[in-house]
């Protein structure tokens, strides 16, 4: 998101960033390691992710070999051609419009608007519309996106049609409104407009198909069309549910709450469905009180919101709950835990659209970015990674007590598991770090730490294993974690296994706060970290780690073993590398939330070939936006990319328009495979 991404110290024109990396003389050791893992991986990881998309299984009848193209959708074949980039990288701009390189095509699809559902209320150019009609369109500040081929549930591997399922993360009020925010006498909001924004947040399924000219539409009247907003009732999952921390006004037993908010990156799961996650959710929740619960002060909650929802004129009890000050002498007669049921990844079924959304407690309560799956095996348990998005923050990664099994696997795996924290050693290892009272090694550490200061927080001890996934940073600082420069998305090399993630920026880290994870103090551009997990086992409790790539200017070195791995020149400067996404393939994409002031410019989406380092800018995105959310079809065919927050009349550039976060679709002027 931008709001926390805005540094008055980022333009500082004598700014150059640190990038003598030689000192990480632990790459030797790391490298050899991994050469030796990935000629092991390369097939099993393969054939696991074929199973995942359906890939090279019967289609809908798409016409998915349309065209030419020089590229491979066979996750199988050859890495070191399958990934190799045959563009030629664009320049950086600062022009109010998308660039994609010669030879492909992009158009603006799904604006902020569009209706999708219900009676399909049209869109009002000056923002006129009501929030009901907010509950049928597409909502803003689209961010994290999947495409499920229609034919998921039968193996298939649709490529012509499916369902885009997208997060709005959070909205711009001015151009939400005819007139922004308003007031009335008395200091409230407009209830109806207090409704519109909460419908503008969320998620939208929108079943999508393309014609035989290539042409991509909604399917109108489609029953997946569907929004979940802000206000849509869910279900707590896993081992927070019913704990009396959870309980409300609303679920008096803690086993339900209202919406979803902030919902960044997301992750597809291996049986169909999408987890949405609940990033700075802490901004929506206003506290009054002298003093806060720890499960509030460890987020920065605060004695005001975001967008003043509370203040809905009225008295609903839809917006009253974001009002979390005690008023009331039990808790199961306010909404004192109210944000208690929010920091989760949230599982939605695109294809049961009748199906309720459901808070998946055992994956932790944090600012969650987003999650991404390792590949699954049959008889294996289900592992997935997901990073916290604020300084000093961690990345974590959950493995399942139950295996998986194909024919049966839904979301009850993600409700019974270990939760571990990611601790990044000096020597290039790592190991993952258990969260559960039941493992000796942390209940040790709990205990040690009873009565002591743990950051800020007194800490009196955890009443049980829903307290400590309630309060997972605080059970992270505890267990000893690296605390990270900002972790966004993560992404799962399809060719040899490898997890990526993006470490977006910190410009607060001082001198003192270096590691060898996160080397650079005062870190305005951000890195690239991957990892390999030990024995080839995405379950392992260790792993070796080595860092991708570092973001910056020309120059820029990435240092491996004594080598410059990467120096980056024009075609590939880049800042603050946020969204990321391994296509089916295995190229790697890496999208931008950044400074957009000179050299970089706008922000911006490159590939990148994991296998060489070799990295070019594939897309500039207008004036103002993130680059955000990332996902092909599974033919890599066509690509959707969303672009948030642009800042004047995007996309369609008319007079007095309002800007609208859109998604842009990408295709190759010859139908080829994108990247290739
Ligand atoms: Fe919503 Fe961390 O970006
Ligand atoms: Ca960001
Ligand atoms: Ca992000």
């Amino acid at each position: 998101m931008a709001k926390h991404d805005l540094d008055p110290n980022y333009l500082d024109p004598d700014y150059e960033p640190i990038v003598n990396h030689s000192g990480n003389r632990v790459f030797h050791d790391v490298l050899a390691t991994r050469m030796q893992r990935r000629t092991l991986m390369k097939g099993g990881v393969g054939a696991a992710l074929a199973s995942i998309m359906g890939v090279g299984l019967a289609g809908c009848g798409s016409d998915s070999n349309r065209g030419g193209g020089t590229g491979t959708t066979d996750p199988g074949a050859d890495a070191d051609s399958a990934t190799e980039l045959g563009f030629d990288a664009v320049a950086v701009s600062s022009a109010n419009t998308v660039v994609v390189p010669e030879g492909y095509s992009a158009k603006a699809f799904l604006p902020w608007g569009t209706p999708i559902t219900g009676s399909y209320p049209a869109f009002r150019a000056d923002a006129s519309n009501s929030g009901a009609d907010q509950e049928q369109q597409v909502g803003m500040h689209h961010d994290g996106m999947h495409f499920f081929p229609i034919d998921f549930k039968a193996g298939g591997s649709c490529s012509d049609e499916g369902l885009l399922v997208m997060n709005h993360e959070y909205i711009n009020q001015s151009a939400l409104h005819p007139d922004g925010p308003t007031y009335n006498q008395s200091g409230m909001r407009p209830a109806d407009e207090v409704r519109k924004e909460v419908a503008a947040h969320g998620v939208s399924v929108v079943h999508i198909k393309q014609d035989n000219a290539g042409n991509w539409d909604i399917v109108f009247g489609s029953p997946f069309n569907r929004r979940v907003t802000g206000n849509t009732e869910m279900d707590i999952r896993g081992p927070i549910r019913g704990y009396q921390k959870l309980s409300t006004r609303f679920s008096k037993n803690g086993t339900q709450t209202r919406g979803t908010l902030n919902n960044c990156s997301m992750g597809p799961t291996p049986w169909g469905t999408y987890l949405a996650a609940e990033e700075n959710w802490h901004g929506y929740f206003a506290n009054g009180s002298q003093t806060q619960p720890r499960e509030q002060t460890r987020h920065g909650v605060g004695s005001a919101t975001r967008y003043d929802w509370e203040l809905a004129d009225g008295g609903d009890d839809h917006y009253v709950r974001f009002n979390i000050t005690p008023t009331a002498g039990n808790p199961a007669d306010d909404y004192r835990n109210e944000a208690n049921t929010y920091g989760y990844m949230v599982e939605i079924d695109p294809f049961t659209p009748e199906s309720k959304p459901q808070k998946r407690t055992a994956l932790g309560r944090f600012g969650h970015e987003g999650v991404i799956f390792a590949p699954v095996e049959e008889g294996k348990p289900i592992v997935c990674y997901s990073g916290d998005d604020s300084r000093f923050e961690y990345i974590y990664k959950f493995v399942s007590s139950r295996p998986y099994y194909a024919a049966t696997a839904s979301g009850y795996l993600l409700d019974d598991g270990t939760l571990y924290v990611a601790r990044f050693n000096e020597d290039g290892s790592g190991d993952w770090l258990p969260l559960s009272l039941d493992d000796s090694a942390f209940a040790a550490s709990v205990e040690a730490a009873q009565g002591a200061l743990v950051g800020k927080v007194q800490f009196e001890g955890f009443e049980n294993q829903a307290d400590v996934l309630l309060n997972t940073r605080l059970a992270a600082d505890i267990a000893g974690a690296t605390p990270m420069d900002r972790p966004e998305w993560g992404a799962v090399d399809p060719n040899t296994g490898e997890v990526y993630f993006t470490l977006t920026n910190n410009s607060q880290r001082t001198d003192e706060q270096v590691n060898a994870a996160n080397p650079n103090a005062e870190n305005r551009t951000g890195h690239i970290i991957r990892w390999s997990e030990d024995d080839t086992d995405f379950a392992a409790t260790g792993f070796q780690w080595d860092i991708f790539v570092f973001a910056g200017t020309q120059g820029t070195e990435t240092v491996v073993d004594g080598e410059v791995a990467v120096s980056l020149t024009d075609d590939n400067i880049f800042n603050s590398p946020d969204g990321l996404w391994f296509d089916y393939n295995g190229r790697l994409w890496i999208q931008t939330d950044g400074s957009d002031a000179p050299p970089y410019q706008n922000n911006m989406m490159l590939a990148a070939n994991p296998v060489t380092r070799d990295i070019r800018r594939f897309f500039v995105g207008p004036q103002g936006c993130e680059v955000t959310g990332v996902v092909t079809t599974p033919d890599v065919k066509t690509m959707f990319v969303n672009i948030q927050h642009p800042a004047k009349d995007w996309p369609f550039g008319n007079e007095g328009d309002h800007p609208r976060d859109a998604t842009v679709i990408v295709t190759r002027d010859d139908m080829g495979v994108i990247g290739a």
